[in-house]
This record gives C-alpha cells, sequence and structure tokens, in this order.
C-alpha cells in the first residue's frame, strides 16, 4: 500500500510524534510511506518525497512539525480538489492521512468527493475542538504552556496585589481557557461556550477582593464574546476602578517540547491509523474515546460538539471561592 501523510492548518505539538508513528508502523506493515510537505497545497506543489524510518529519527521530542503546514485556499476550490486528486491519482497512492484541526477534516470530506483513495484523519490542533476524541494531539502541550505563563503572572500578581486578564488559544473554543482557568485557580473563565456579562465579571473580581484574596486571574479565551482580553481588560479597569494588566499568551502556547501524554496519545493514534487501513477501515477521524480507540465519520467530527464538562463548569466558583 502507498501512503501520504501530511499536516495541515496550526501546527501541534507532537504531530511528529504522530508522522513518526504512521511511518515507522506503515514500513514495517509493508508499506510505503511517502512525507507531504505544507499541508494540502504540498500534493497540488507535488512536493512529495519517499520517507524511511530514519527520516523520523530524532523528531519524537521536537514541537512543529517537520514536513511543515499549510493553510491553502487552492486546496479549497472546486480545481484545486480535482488537481489534488488527478496528482494522487499519477503517483498511484493508495491512501491519505492528514493530521489537524476542523479545517483538515473538511479538506478530507471534500477531497473524498473527489479521488477513490482511502482517507484518514488524526486529530491535530491545541484547540481540542474535534467530535470524535476526548483530547486533540497537541492540547496538553499548549495547556501546560499556558499553565507555566500563567503561574508566573500569578507570582508578580500577588506581589502587587493586582488583577490580571491572560488571553490563551483557542480559536472558536475555550477547552484551553477552561483547563487552564481550572488548574490555575482563576476567579472568572471566559470563554465562548458561556455568557458572562461585564456585570457579572465586575462582580466576581470584586468579591474576589473582599475575601482578600491577594492576586485576581482572569482567563480569557480568545473566542470569548466580550471581546479581547485587552478590550475586556479595558472596560472592567473602568467598572471596578482598578487599572487591570493585561497578558496575551499567543504563540508560545503552540510551541516547545511535546508533553508525554502527547507524544503517547499521537504515538497510539499514528499506529492506529495504520491498523485501520491494514484492516481496510477509512474515511474518518481516527480518536481516543473513553480509553478507546475509534473512527468518526469525518463530517461529524465538526458538525457534532464536544461538550465543557458541565460538572466542573458548576463547580467554579466553589472553587475559587
Ligand atoms: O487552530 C490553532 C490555532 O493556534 C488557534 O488557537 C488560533 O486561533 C489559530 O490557530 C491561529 O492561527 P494562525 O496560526 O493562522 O495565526
Amino acid at each position: 500500500m502507498k501512503i501520504g501523510v501530511l499536516t495541515s492548518g496550526g501546527d501541534a505539538p507532537a504531530m511528529n510524534a504522530a508522522i513518526r508513528a504512521v511511518t515507522r508502523v506503515g514500513i514495517n506493515r509493508c508499506c510505503q510511506v511517502f512525507g507531504i510537505y505544507g499541508g494540502f497545497q504540498g500534493i497540488l506543489d507535488e512536493e512529495i518525497h519517499e520517507l524511511t524510518s530514519r527520516s523520523v529519527s530524532r523528531i519524537l521530542h521536537r514541537g512543529g512539525t517537520f514536513l511543515t503546514t499549510g493553510r491553502s485556499e487552492e486546496f479549497k476550490t472546486e480545481e484545486g480538489l480535482n488537481k489534488a486528486a488527478r496528482i494522487l491519482l499519477e503517483h498511484n497512492f493508495d491512501a491519505l492521512i492528514a493530521i489537524g484541526g476542523d479545517g483538515t477534516m473538511r479538506g478530507l470530506d471534500a477531497l473524498s468527493r473527489h479521488w477513490d483513495g482511502k482517507l484518514i484523519g488524526l486529530p491535530g490542533t491545541i484547540d481540542n475542538d474535534l467530535f470524535g476524541t476526548d483530547y486533540t494531539i497537541g492540547f496538553d502541550t499548549a495547556v501546560n504552556n499556558a499553565l507555566d505563563a500563567l503561574d508566573k503572572i500569578r507570582d508578580t500578581a500577588e506581589a502587587f496585589s493586582r488583577t490580571f486578564l491572560v488571553e490563551v488559544m483557542g480559536r472558536h473554543a475555550g477547552f484551553i481557557a477552561f483547563h487552564v482557568g481550572v488548574s490555575t485557580g482563576a476567579s472568572a473563565i471566559l470563554m465562548p461556550e458561556t455568557t458572562t456579562t461585564m456585570d457579572e465579571l465586575a462582580e466576581k473580581v470584586l468579591n474576589a477582593k473582599k475575601r482578600a484574596k491577594t492576586s485576581v486571574l482572569v482567563v480569557v479565551a480568545e473566542g470569548d464574546e466580550l471581546g479581547n482580553a485587552d478590550t475586556i481588560g479595558k472596560a472592567l479597569s473602568e467598572c471596578i476602578g482598578e487599572k487591570c494588566r493585561v497578558s496575551v499568551l499567543g504563540y508560545i502556547q503552540r510551541g516547545g517540547n511535546p508533553t508525554h501524554f502527547d507524544r503517547l496519545l499521537a504515538t497510539r493514534l499514528g499506529a492506529y491509523a495504520i491498523e485501520c487501513l491494514t484492516r481496510g477501515e477509512h474515511g474518518g477521524l481516527v480518536g481516543e474515546v473513553n480509553g478507546q480507540l475509534i473512527m468518526t465519520p469525518f463530517e461529524e467530527t465538526w458538525t457534532k460538539k464536544k461538550p465543557i464538562d458541565q460538572w466542573l463548569l458548576g463547580l467554579l466558583d466553589d472553587l475559587s471561592s
């Protein structure tokens, strides 16, 4: 079997671990594995190179993606999809494994209507916003990166008894904000999955101060409906009569050595993708739900929504009291 592997969309720590598992397990199951560089655009530009077990040496511990990534506009068009299908056919590919987020799953779904080969998606995004897997590859590392930064911000916040708003990534999802917020003891977490008004936020912060808290942290998901941390920080400063400090963590969340959890998840999912292909199973996202490796049809990965833990959500005020 001739298999192509690519990474697409935002890079995520441990994408490399997934590529390594796909390559080595694939080769040891008598497959030929080809790396496609630069995401879906790499198919159109024919940036296709055979991988050996040695090609994926020394990448297990590295963030980013050695195949490089991209967000191709050309690939989304009818012409682009037809061209990609023609190139995959000309290269005699039997299967394609793409590692990425919801945009990547949409890309695979669209390609399935143009190409007869076997398609499998692996969940690689720090946002954790794919249905069909409890966790996406890279999420745990991003949360730990943000947590490390928040612990440092807590030190300086305590030294001055200050209020800080810290913006984390996640695009339209609040998983990073929620996990980081709970783990750092934030007084409030603003995220797209919940609605918090400015008055409610001000009340939470003032209550924390009344309870003699020496510092107040508010975690803001970049996709929150109230706006970005800067805008919210200015409005909150007015409401509570104290200048709030704002810190936007940005891209440092996406880089760095992947955690043990992400390396293991990526390795399991990469190897499972090959097992699925050799069994003749394809056409969906490979993920882990309740410890079981499963496949979910591409479309469900973005049409169905993975909920934030409602029980823990209900405990936030107790935990930060
Ligand atoms: O989807 C991953 C992600 O890092 C989001 O959290 C963020 O909103 C987005 O990508 C940033 O995209 P770009 O790398 O194109 O700036």
